[in-house]
């Protein structure tokens, strides 16, 4: 079984190896709408990008980010926007340096442990597979983990490296994309302490308080629970909790623009669903309510909900 080139295909597999989503109608209804976008996309892109080796960062880019990378020049453009490809270039062999020396049997075993637990279900992971990313996967986090020591690996950073990899198809340019991540694009997230992670959930929760002050308050009632219901929203970087067009033009704006992306995910997630909440009478009902905001076709629609979530269309508070 083989990736499915096709956008719109009622296939199995789709073009990154992952199982076609149950709800495939909703998902070809909206297809059928975003390949026009994606075409003309795709050849504003190339126009744009044509003969020139090297990506700048100026107004126009930025524009045509926030838009949609298409497919074919996703790699590139992540490399461009989040200065991986500097950094990839003024240390030549340093990947390749950092899987040459004597390894940490901790974390060499830590990272097994993982392997079989990252996306198990995609084509692209299965041992038996023509193009196995596993063995590739392994590197990228091993490597990492002694380029970062006081990281090293945690649970998360599988699916991050696993898209990287799906996504360039090289173990360097993931390893760099990877630092430029985890070391500069989101400080803290993952080191032992998360003081980060935990700085940006708080302020997460006090920009709900302005955006929708009823909101904030009925959360405030339940303390500890930022954490619970959107610290894997932040890990992750929306991995296997929104749909997968939608995680890519997410994360084509955060290489580009940094980590308030995140939040305006998270705001704009909160805010379409703020009536729900408001009807939560209980910290169970509050969390089933942030499950079922990732779903659906408000997030399916990845053109219109990144629309939104730059533009607060509509959902500036009114309460
Ligand atoms: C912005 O950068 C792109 C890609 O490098 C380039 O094609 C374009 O001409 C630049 N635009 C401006 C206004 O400098």
């Amino acid at each position: 079984v083989q990736p499915c080139t096709h956008d719109i295909c009622p296939c199995r597999i789709d073009p990154y190896g992952f199982e076609r989503p149950q709800d495939f109608d909703s998902y070809k209804e909206m297809m059928n709408e975003y390949v026009a976008v994606l075409n003309r996309r795709s050849m504003r892109w190339s126009k744009l990008l044509q003969d020139k080796p090297n990506v700048e960062k100026n107004l126009t880019v930025k524009r045509y980010v926030r838009k949609g990378v298409p497919k074919e020049h996703r790699a590139r453009i992540w490399m461009a926007a989040s200065g991986a490809q500097e950094l990839m270039e003024i240390k030549p062999g340093y990947y390749q340096s950092l899987l040459a020396m004597e390894h940490d049997a901790k974390l060499k075993e830590t990272i097994h442990t993982d392997m079989h637990r990252t996306f198990p279900d995609n084509i692209l992971f299965k041992t038996h597979a023509e193009e196995c990313l596993q063995k590739d996967l392994f590197n990228v986090l091993l490597a990492y983990g002694h380029h970062n020591q006081a990281v090293g690996y945690c649970q998360g950073m599988n699916f991050i490296a696993g898209y990287l990899l799906i996504i360039t198809k090289d173990e360097e340019k993931s390893f760099w994309l990877m630092d430029a991540l985890l070391g500069r694009i989101l400080p803290d997230y993952y080191s032992p302490a998360m003081l980060g992670l935990k700085t940006d959930q708080e302020v997460l929760g006090e920009l709900v308080k302005t955006k929708a002050p009823a909101v904030g308050q009925l959360m405030a009632q339940y303390p500890g629970i930022w954490t619970l219901v959107v610290s894997r929203w932040f890990i992750c970087l929306y991995i296997d909790i929104l749909p997968i067009e939608t995680v890519l033009r997410i994360w084509d704006c955060l290489f580009y623009e940094g980590s308030k992306v995140l939040f305006r995910v998270a705001l704009t997630l909160i805010l379409h669903q703020q009536t729900e909440i408001l009807r939560a009478r209980s910290l169970p009902d509050v969390c089933e309510c942030f499950k079922q905001m990732t779903s659906g076709s408000f997030t399916l629609d990845c053109h219109t909900f990144m629309q939104v979530s730059r533009e607060g269309q509509g959902y500036k508070c009114t309460h």
